[in-house]
């Protein structure tokens, strides 16, 4: 088992580009079975362990897929099979996209049950019913999912919560139905305008990805397309909050300002200098963060819950108390009994951590409880004094593309063995 091996306390300085967007490299993936005419090739694509396995259910389904740096060529010419098992399922909760994309391309599926996450119970009711709607039938037994949409059709439906992965696959499912599909309180995230630009360049007709309803025409055939991921909003953050943790002065090219407008909000808030220019951000640290009083985590365009663990660990580090409280997810907060071994001081009843800033942090064995949770622990160790050794790396392999060789060209003292 790999670990990280950081020996903290040096600041974070440098320029580095910002890597493509794990989740919306997932989603584009499984849409482009939805081509059977051609070739889509796919560039700015990180090289994660979520995107590894997403090939490989792509692979198994029966597309041809190869990979070059961080562009991934899919060519789903060949009959694509509707059936996915649970060892590939059940390695990425994103695999659930594959539902809206088998329904669309060969209309009949068993796929196994998503695996459970570490983030607590990660219901698919919402998944299921938008489906449903839009003409799937889908039975659940034992472990499996069968759906068969042999009439899709189009409907008018609306969300009880503004789901990601359920916006997706009513995307997906939608834009091959015959008529105009209009989907009421859906997510806004920007990885859900980038699967819509992705449709939309692959032949499909949606309008008003990036607000709460959108509108998907139905064609009856979407042909290849040459797409770039967008830049990863919640690495981007990490690195930010690498370089506000430590003292440190960050130069982030390849991002999207308006991705990351409430938490750059937020490190201003913090005492950073902040500053943004074109498809940059300069950040520079003070001497000591102030307490921002309070963060809520809310669906875009409000605060990120994949960004709440990183400011988590980044204000242990601030002069003040804050209160943070999760909306999204009922099991953010493990990474805090981590941060505690490190000499954190934070306070969780039921969905809000107060946390009190120390002076400093100390190294300490610790393990990664989560994908951003792991992130936190990298944060916190390069401003700890002392060595800390991070286990369990491979939730944040699920995420950071080289992380620890961008660390250490920023000038952080870390290893991976
Ligand atoms: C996506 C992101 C994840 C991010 C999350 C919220 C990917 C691969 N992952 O996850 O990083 O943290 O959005 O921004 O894009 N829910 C239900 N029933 C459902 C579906 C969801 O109750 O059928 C609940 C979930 O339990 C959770 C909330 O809705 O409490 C948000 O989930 P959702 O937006 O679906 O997140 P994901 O798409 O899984």
């Amino acid at each position: 088992m790999s670990k990280l091996i950081i020996r903290g306390g040096r600041p974070i300085k440098g320029k580095l580009a910002v890597h493509g967007a794990k989740n919306a490299v997932l989603p584009i993936l499984a849409a482009s079975i939805l081509c059977d005419d051609g070739v889509s090739v796919i560039h700015n694509c990180p090289n994660l362990r979520d995107v590894t396995i997403t090939i490989e259910i792509l692979r198994y389904l029966g597309a041809r897929v190869t990979r070059a740096g961080d562009t991934i060529t899919i060519d789903a010419r060949r009959r694509i099979e509707g059936h996915i098992p649970p060892y590939l399922m059940q390695q990425l909760r994103s695999s659930i996209v594959f539902m809206g994309a088998i329904a669309a391309r060969s209309r009949k599926a068993k796929i196994s049950m998503p695996g459970g996450c570490e983030l607590g119970p990660r219901p698919i009711d919402l998944h299921i019913k938008a489906l449903r709607d839009l003409g799937c039938d889908i039975k659940e037994k034992r472990d499996y999912l069968y759906v068969n949409s042999r009439h899709l059709k189009s409907t008018t439906l609306t969300l009880t919560f503004p789901s990601v992965g359920a916006t997706e696959n009513i995307m997906l499912a939608a834009c091959l139905a015959e008529g105009i599909t209009i989907a009421k309180n859906v997510a806004q995230e920007p990885e859900i305008i980038d699967l819509a630009n992705f449709l939309n360049a692959m032949g499909a007709n949606i309008r008003g990805a990036g607000t709460n309803c959108i509108e998907i025409e139905g064609v009856k055939h979407l042909h290849a397309a040459d797409y770039t991921i967008m830049p990863d909003r919640i690495a981007a953050i990490t690195y930010l909050c690498c370089a506000a943790a430590t003292k440190g002065s960050i130069e982030l090219t390849h991002i999207v300002p308006e991705h990351l407008e409430t938490a750059l909000s937020l490190l201003a808030q913090c005492g950073c200098r902040v500053e943004v220019r074109n498809n940059t951000v300069l950040l520079e640290a003070p001497e000591t963060l102030s307490a921002p009083p309070e963060i809520v985590t809310a669906p875009y365009p409000g605060f990120p819950t994949d960004a709440q663990s990183l400011f988590l660990a980044l204000l242990t580090l601030a002069e003040g108390t804050s209160t943070i409280r999760e909306t999204i997810f009922e099991s953010r907060f493990r990474p805090a009994a981590e941060l505690a071994k490190m000499g954190a001081s934070i306070a969780l009843c039921q969905n809000c951590a107060t946390v009190t800033g120390v002076a400093g942090l100390q190294g300490a064995p610790v393990a990664a409880t989560d994908l951003r949770g792991g992130a936190a622990l990298v944060i916190a160790a390069l401003a700890a004094e002392g060595t800390t050794e991070i286990e369990n790396i491979c939730y944040i392999d699920r995420g950071y593309d080289r992380l620890a060789e961008n660390l250490s060209l920023l000038g952080a003292d870390i290893k991976r063995i």
